[in-house]
């Protein structure tokens, strides 16, 4: 039998007899567990950890989170107004987002939600209806990306997050001018493992700041790795947090400024603390000198990552068999790019897996983080599926219920010419 992070064949087997594959199923434990070690790093001058909502925003995940200490970072509008709903307070609230709508605007100054600007006009359109002496935050890009990918890669000169580092100036003349108090710094820079890179960003951010004489707080963002399987490296937050802790003391030695810190991770929090689970829809082959097709009945639809970064979730069966098979597993969607086995080119990877049989189950994991939430929601017209929490005795409480057909057609309109 396969080793799961957080699932056993008990769990599984209780799952599978009161909720139809696929759903997602979650950890409380393991959430809380990620939460606590983010809580602890040393930070000299005190810490904020801000969840980045986007890595999966359902509201009883944030409420978990919420109830371990930290607050929140959203990437859009809809994330703040989600926050409230839940009851979140909204000044454990801050909004870093591409896009900014000027009757949302509105809302969050009238609510007090802290707002990261991201570019000078989007700074003018904050300046147009925030009252005079109010307190903001700029997120810049400090020259430096970080990630796996393109795709991931959040920071340097082809990256459009941010205000270019060399910008401030002209930021800060603009903000002066109009009565703002630059208060926050904020970088994001993408996912790494290496302390090195950690302690390089830092230390660029911190030379913006020296800049920004009122800037009292800095946050470092989130894109803490984990290693979703066992080719991958995982950060290490003692490390990290160690190094960025070393490199704010050094700067309070030298200029005698002591910035509180801030972190907001999303991938490390709930990654490896989901799971999708399936089963397995149909076998097919194309002959001795071609593939074994092990076909599930979930896809990019509801997981887009393999198709989308070619990234590598373990596919593990409930399987007893001591007999291995090498499997290519393929989503449910009618597109040869709905691959769950795809190597970093984007060729098929078969993985050697126990033999399987129709209608078995398969855990796909570390499937908590930018699974539920980027999910194509009804290509082919399928469902979006149900969501289950697991509490710290296991026992498993929906969190989202599993589409029905009804709700999918339910904004569709048929103009009275048809
Ligand atoms: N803060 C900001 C401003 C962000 O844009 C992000 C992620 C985070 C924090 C959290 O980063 P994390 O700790 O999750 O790496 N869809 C990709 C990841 C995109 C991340 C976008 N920004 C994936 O599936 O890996």
């Amino acid at each position: 039998m396969q080793n799961f992070t957080f699932l056993n064949k008990e769990i599984i087997s209780k799952l599978n007899e009161q909720h139809r594959t696929p759903f997602y199923v979650y950890s409380q434990k393991v959430i809380e567990k990620q939460c606590q070690a983010i809580l602890a790093i040393p930070a000299p001058f005190g810490l904020t950890a801000r969840y980045a909502i986007k890595a999966n925003p359902n509201t009883a995940i944030l409420k978990v989170i919420e109830n371990t200490g930290f607050h929140f970072d959203a990437s859009s509008e809809y994330e703040v107004i989600r926050c409230l709903k839940a009851g979140i307070a909204a000044d454990k609230i801050q909004l870093t987002s591409q896009e900014m709508s000027s009757e949302h605007l509105e809302l969050i100054i009238k609510e007090g939600v802290r707002f990261n600007a991201c570019s000078l006009e989007q700074l003018k359109r904050y300046a147009a209806k925030a009252p005079k002496g109010s307190e903001i935050s700029i997120r810049i890009n400090p020259g430096l990306g970080s990630g796996s990918s393109r795709k991931t890669n959040v920071g340097g000169p082809s990256s459009s997050f941010g205000i270019w580092f060399e910008q401030v100036d002209e930021v800060k003349r603009f903000a002066d001018g109009c009565g703002l108090r630059i208060t926050r710094l904020h970088s994001h820079i993408g996912s790494g493992a290496d302390p090195a890179v950690w302690e390089r960003a830092a230390s660029l951010t911190l030379a913006v700041a020296r800049q920004l004489p009122e800037v009292t707080v800095l946050n470092l963002g989130g894109g803490f790795k984990v290693a979703r399987h066992s080719d991958e490296v995982s950060t290490s937050i003692e490390a990290v947090g160690q190094t960025v802790a070393d490199v704010l003391k050094k700067e309070a030695e030298e200029t005698g400024r002591k910035y509180h810190l801030e972190l907001e991770p999303g991938t490390f929090l709930v990654a490896n603390a989901g799971s999708l689970v399936c089963s397995v829809d149909d076998i097919t082959n194309t002959g001795d000198e071609g593939y074994t097709f092990l076909k599930i009945n979930a896809g990019m639809d509801m997981l887009t990552r393999p198709a989308l970064y070619a990234a590598h979730h373990p596919c593990l069966p409930l399987s007893d068999s001591s007999e291995k098979v090498e499997y290519v597993i393929t989503g449910h969607c009618c597109e040869s790019g709905d691959l769950f086995s795809v190597s970093a080119d984007d060729t098929l990877e078969p993985r050697s897996l126990p033999k399987t049989n129709i209608g078995d189950t398969i855990i796909i994991e570390g499937a908590g983080a930018y699974c539920a939430s980027m999910s194509l929601k009804n290509y082919n017209s399928f469902p979006q599926v149900a969501e289950l929490i697991l509490d710290k005795d296991d026992q498993a409480h929906i969190i989202r219920k599993r589409e029905e057909m009804e709700q999918i057609l339910a904004n569709e309109v048929l103009p009275s010419y048809l």
